[in-house]
């Protein structure tokens, strides 16, 4: 299939709203680049991702007179102020004006910081995301939030900046490695949760054929997800309001991550783990029935993310949450589940329920 199957828009004010373009084996179409590029391009990639996209991207790219690659190194111990200086080196050396476009193939770790490096080289360049993982499919690559790490803290040196255009091709989720491929499906699963009863249930239903990778459940899975987020991003760009309910599931999964020193768990188990919590405090706060909690939980153990995240410390995490970014004001605000496809935001949460809530997960 070389065409382009679905178009979903993210409609954001004046000249920033953008395609995600969407399909299985889009990548390498002749010029489906072009309209996003002008004369000179960057492609920043990793060494595993380049060796079986690049010349996928190049083929895509067929109006660029000038195309240059910077390679980064993989993985999240990547993702820091050396790193965006050496791609920001890069376009210097290769006398990239401001017309240039960066183009990031990846996943959400070379997605942020070429991000960043868009956001910021010359005040601002094209920047078109290719998300080459499932959770950068249905998340990173959308919604314009871009950033490095600093040894004191994740994502904290970072800019709001919208790309140009997204190619979300699930052609490329072929060569991902299982455990990331399940990881990225607690992102599509939080969706269905927190927006859309009607595709948790289409879940429940494909989730084996989801689990295979079939192209036309895939397909489904990211337009989906995609739609939903950026229809929460086109809401609230920047994060003022609605679009903290994305967050569901990640306040603890951000402590999870952090009492475990970022290394134990992925990104995503650490959010099922989470999206298990956040589903029992909602029972408990009396916003969801146990009927819901349990499908949540079902649904989770079939991805395969039914992990050892689950049975942190639970005094440990609770420390941890004080310490998430979504403590606003001294209080700490979580997103809970009224019923599966609604959520909405609490900072009315005694303590002792939150811990059974963490507790009661195991
Ligand atoms: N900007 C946002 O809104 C946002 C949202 C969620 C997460 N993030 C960030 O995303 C990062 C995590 O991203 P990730 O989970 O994509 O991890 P990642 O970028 O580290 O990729 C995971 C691994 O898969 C490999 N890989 C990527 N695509 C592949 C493919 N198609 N085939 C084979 N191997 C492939 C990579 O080389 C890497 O080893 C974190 O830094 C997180 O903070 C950002």
């Amino acid at each position: 299939m070389r065409a382009v199957n679905d178009r979903i828009e993210v409609a954001l004010p004046g000249e920033r709203s953008y395609p995600i373009l969407l399909g299985n084996g889009l990548l390498g179409t002749p010029g489906l680049l072009d309209p996003y590029t002008r004369n000179q391009a960057l492609v920043v990639t990793n060494a595993v991702v380049s060796g079986l996209y690049l010349e996928a991207v190049r083929r895509s790219l067929v109006s660029v007179d000038q195309v240059d690659i910077a390679e980064i190194g993989d993985g999240e111990t990547f993702k820091t102020l050396d790193t965006y200086a050496a791609v920001l080196d890069a376009l210097v050396d290769k006398r990239h004006n401001r017309t240039t476009t960066v183009i990031a193939l990846g996943g959400g770790v070379v997605g942020d910081v070429a991000g960043f490096v868009a956001a910021t080289y010359q005040r601002g360049v094209g920047l078109v995301q290719i998300p080459t993982t499932l959770l950068a499919l249905v998340d990173s690559s959308v919604g314009g939030k871009t950033a490095v790490n600093h040894p004191a803290g994740k994502n904290l040196i970072g800019a709001f900046y919208q790309p140009r255009a997204v190619v979300a091709d699930v052609g490329m989720l072929e060569t991902l490695p299982e455990r990331e491929f399940r990881a990225g499906l607690a992102e599509v699963v939080k969706y269905g949760v927190i927006a859309d009863q009607a595709f948790f249930q289409w879940l429940e239903s494909h989730i084996d054929d989801v689990l295979t990778r079939d192209p036309a459940c895939l397909v489904h899975a990211v337009r989906r997800s995609c739609e939903i987020k950026a229809e929460v991003v086109a809401d609230d760009e920047r994060e003022q309001g609605r679009r903290v309910i994305l967050n569901f599931g990640h306040t603890f999964g951000h402590a999870i991550e952090a009492v475990t020193g970022y290394e134990r768990f992925l990104h995503g188990e650490a959010v099922a783990a989470g999206m298990i919590m956040a589903m029992d405090l909602s029972v408990r706060l009396g916003r969801s029935d146990d009927r819901d909690r349990r499908r949540v939980r079902r649904l989770i153990e079939r991805c395969g993310l039914l992990t050892e995240a689950l049975e942190v410390d639970e005094d440990a995490l609770l420390d941890a949450m004080g310490m998430d970014k979504k403590v606003m004001d001294g209080r700490l605000r979580l997103i809970v589940c009224d019923g599966i496809g609604s959520v909405s935001v609490t900072s009315d949460v005694p303590e002792q329920t939150l811990k059974g809530a963490i507790s009661h997960s195991r």
